[in-house]
C-alpha cells in the first residue's frame, strides 16, 4: 500500500528517489511523485500517474531535479481516485493546480495508510483558512502539521506530535519542512518505514530491498515514534518529544536478492528460488533432527485449539496447515480470514494458540487480530518473513520463514515457505501429544521437497504449451478434496490475480450443490487429487463434469496413470507423503497461472489494482 522514500546527503537526491521508488512498486502504482529541496531555493514537486516510468520521463530520469534533500512516493489510491492532483507529495500551501511545481510551503510530505478522522480535521483547518486541492487523507495530516507549526512555533517534532495525537488511523510519514532545509522528519503508525544511513547520508523507505544498493545499516522505527533525519545521522523521539536511543540492525540479505537475476519477472525468479526457501526455512529449525522452535513446548503441549489467522495467499497456507495438523496431532485447527477475525464476537477457547501467518508482517487486518488475541490473553505465535516487521515484534513467539525479499506481488516462495513451518508445527505438535514417536521419517520425506520442485520445474514448458492454449479463457475452476482443496485455492488464486481470468476453487464434492451450473462446454477444470483415500472420490467429482463439457487438467502423484482414461491433460508430481502434497502441487499451478498472464501480455509482476503489502484495512 503505496512506498515512500526519502534521502538527505551530498548527491543529487532525483535519481536516488527514482531508484529506491522502483523498488517499492510493487506496493503500489497507480501515481507517483517526488519533492526535491535544494538549499534554501522553494521545493520542486513533479507528479504523474500511472507507473513511474511516466514520472521518471516527466524528470529525464530525475536529472532536471536539482537538489541532494528530497521525498518519493508511489501511490495505491484509498482516498481518491488516480490522478496527479491526487498523487503525493501534498504541500501545506493554499496552492491550485494539482500542488506540483516550485512551492513555497512551509510544509511537504508523503503519506501511506488511511487517515479515518480526515474530513472532520479537514473542517477544522477550513475554518482556520486552509484551502484543499486535492481530495486525499493525506493532503489533511500535511496542513494539520502546518497548523501545529505556526501556531505553536515548537519546531517539526513538536508540530508533528501534536498531529498524531489528534488523527486517528494508520501512517507512515515522511515530512519536510522549509525552514530545515536538508532534513526530514518521519514518523509511523501501524504502517511500515524504515531509515537507513550510510557515510554521510541517510535515507528513508518503506521496505528494505529499496536502499539496499546504498546501506544495509538500517534502524526500525516503532509505532508512534519519530525520527529526524540529516546527512549522515538519524535522532529518535518518542511522542513526548524525548529523545529514544536505538541501534542500527545489519540487513542480512543483499542487494543482489532483490535483483531479477537473469529472469524476465521477479515472479518467475521467485518460482525458481522455492527449493531453496524451502531448505533454508526447514534448516532454520530442524537440526540434528530436532525441532528447535521459539514456541516454548510447554505452551505448545497444553492446547486444545488451534486459531490459525491470516489472509491472502497466508490464509491459504493455514488452510493446508489445518489439514496437516489435525491429521498428524490431533489438535483441532480453526482458520480464519484475519478480517473476519477481527469483527467476529466468537468465544476463544482459553487454552488456545493463536498463530498469524504473514509475508511481510505488516497486514493490517492481521496485525489487528494478533492484538485483538493478546488483549484477550491468548498466546501469539506469528510466521513472519520480514524480519522486523510489525507482526514480529508484537507477537509473543515468531518462527521467521527464510524466503528472503518477495518482489513479485504474487506469492510464490513465501507461500511454500509456510506451507514447510505448517509441517514443522504439526510434526512439533504431534510429538508433544505422543500422536508420533518419531519424527525423523517425516523429516526425511521433508527433505526431499527441494529436488521433487526441481523436478516439476524442468517440466515447465508443457505448462507453458498448455497456457497459452487456454489464455482465452473466462473462467477456471480448481477442484479438490481434502489438502487438495486447500492447495487448489492458492492454485486459483495465482490464476486470478495476475492473469485476470475469472477461477474458482471448490471442495469437489461441493460442486454438485449449485456450482457446476455453471460448466460448459470446454469450461476449464484443474481437478488436483494426490490423496489416495479420496482419489476415486475426486475422480468422479472431475468426471461429473466432463460429461458437462468441461476440459479436465489433472494435476496428481506419479503412479496414479490411470487417471488418464478419464481426464484431458495430466501433470504428475513426484509421489510425497500425502500430507506435504501441497508443496509439490502448487508449483505447476502457479507456473499456469504465470504462463497464462504472460501468454496475455500482461504485467506479471505488478497486477492491476493490487498491492503486495496492505496496510489499511
Ligand atoms: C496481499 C498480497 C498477497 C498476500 C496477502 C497477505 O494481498 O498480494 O500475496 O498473501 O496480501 O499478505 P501477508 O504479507 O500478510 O502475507
Amino acid at each position: 500500500m503505496c512506498g515512500i522514500v526519502g534521502f538527505t546527503g551530498h548527491h543529487q537526491a532525483a535519481p536516488i528517489l527514482l531508484e529506491a521508488l522502483s523498488k517499492l512498486e510493487y506496493r503500489g502504482y497507480d501515481s507517483a511523485g517526488v519533492a526535491v529541496r535544494d538549499g534554501e531555493k522553494p521545493t520542486e514537486v513533479v507528479k504523474a500517474t500511472g507507473k513511474l516510468i511516466n514520472l521518471s520521463q516527466k524528470i529525464d530520469g530525475g536529472r532536471t531535479l536539482h537538489g541532494c534533500c528530497g521525498i518519493g512516493h508511489t501511490r495505491w489510491a484509498t482516498h481518491g481516485e488516480p490522478s496527479e492532483v491526487n498523487a503525493h507529495p501534498h504541500v501545506s500551501g493554499n496552492c491550485s493546480g494539482t500542488g506540483s511545481g516550485q512551492v513555497e510551503s512551509e510544509v511537504v510530505a508523503v503519506h501511506n495508510g488511511i487517515i479515518e478522522n480526515y474530513q472532520e480535521l479537514s473542517e477544522k483547518l477550513q475554518k482556520n483558512g486552509y484551502r484543499f486541492y486535492s481530495r486525499t487523507d493525506s493532503e489533511v495530516v500535511v496542513k494539520l502539521i502546518d497548523y501545529y507549526y505556526r501556531k505553536y512555533k515548537m519546531g517539526p517534532i513538536d508540530a508533528i506530535n501534536r498531529t498524531l495525537v489528534r488523527v486517528r488511523g494508520t501512517y507512515a510519514l515522511c515530512v519536510m519542512f522549509k525552514d530545515y532545509p536538508d532534513e526530514i522528519y518521519v514518523a509511523r503508525k501501524d504502517a511500515p518505514i524504515i531509515v537507513g544511513t550510510a557515510e554521510g547520508e541517510s535515507y528513508v523507505a518503506s521496505d528494505v530491498p529499496a536502499i539496499l544498493s546504498y546501506t544495509r545499516k538500517v534502524y526500525y522505527i516503532d509505532n508512534l515514534e519519530l525520527a529526524r533525519i540529516a546527512p549522515g545521522e538519524v535522532h529518535f523521539y518518542d511522542l513526548n518529544g524525548d529523545e529514544v536511543e536505538k541501534e542500527p540492525v545489519d540487513v542480512p540479505f543483499s542487494e543482489e536478492a532483490a535483483r531479477k537475476d537473469g529472469f524476465e519477472h521477479f515472479m518467475m525468479k521467485e518460482i525458481h528460488e522455492q527449493p531453496k526457501v524451502v531448505r533454508d526455512t526447514l534448516h532454520s529449525v530442524v537440526k540434528d533432527g530436532k525441532i528447535a522452535l521459539e514456541i516454548p513446548d510447554d505452551v505448545l503441549e497444553n492446547i486444545e485449539q488451534l486459531y490459525i489467522v491470516a489472509c491472502g495467499s497466508a490464509y491459504h497456507a493455514g488452510m493446508v496447515g489445518q489439514y496437516v495438523i489435525e491429521d498428524l496431532a490431533g489438535v483441532p485447527v480453526r482458520v480464519e480470514l484475519a478480517s473476519e477475525f477481527r469483527y467476529r464476537k466468537m468465544k476463544l477457547n482459553k487454552k488456545a494458540l493463536v498463530v498469524v501467518i504473514s509475508q511481510s508482517g505488516e497486514t493490517a487486518d492481521t496485525l489487528a487480530a494478533l492484538r485483538l488475541a493478546k488483549e484477550k490473553g491468548l498466546p501469539v505465535a506469528a510466521i513472519v518473513n520480514v524480519v522486523g516487521s510489525s507482526i514480529a515484534r508484537e507477537a509473543d513467539y515468531v518462527f521467521y520463514t527464510v524466503a528472503g525479499p518477495e518482489i513479485a506481488v504474487a506469492t510464490t516462495k513465501a507461500y511454500s515457505a509456510q506451507l514447510i513451518s505448517m509441517y514443522i508445527l504439526a510434526i512439533k505438535l504431534a510429538l508433544l501429544n505422543h500422536s508420533i514417536d518419531d519424527a525423523a521419517p517425516l523429516l526425511s520425506e521433508l527433505e526431499t521437497l527441494p529436488s521433487k520442485i526441481e523436478e516439476i520445474l524442468k517440466e515447465k514448458e508443457r505448462i507453458q504449451w498448455f497456457a497459452a492454449k487456454f489464455a482465452h479463457i473466462r473462467d477456471a475452476f480448481f477442484l479438490g478434496r481434502g489438502i487438495d482443496y486447500a492447495a487448489s485455492m492458492e492454485g486459483s488464486l495465482k490464476m486470478k490475480e495476475i492473469s485476470y481470468i475469472h477461477s474458482e476453487s471448490y471442495a469437489a464434492g461441493e460442486m454438485k450443490h449449485g456450482t457446476i451450473s455453471l460448466i460448459e462446454d470446454q469450461t476449464l477444470v484443474i481437478g488436483i487429487n494426490t490423496q489416495k483415500e479420496l482419489f476415486e472420490k475426486t475422480l468422479s467429482n472431475l468426471v461429473e463434469t466432463r460429461s458437462r463439457g468441461a476440459y479436465i487438467a489433472a494435476i496428481t502423484q506419479s503412479g496414479c496413470y490411470s487417471i488418464e482414461d478419464n481426464v484431458n491433460f495430466t501433470v504428475y508430481i513426484p509421489r510425497i507423503n500425502e500430507l506435504f502434497s501441497a508443496s509439490l502441487t502448487v508449483i505447476p499451478m502457479q507456473l499456469l497461472g504465470y504462463y497464462m498472464a504472460v501468454a496475455r501480455g500482461l504485467d506479471v509482476d505488478k497486477p492491476r489494482n493490487l498491492a503486495k503489502s496492505v496496510t489499511v484495512e
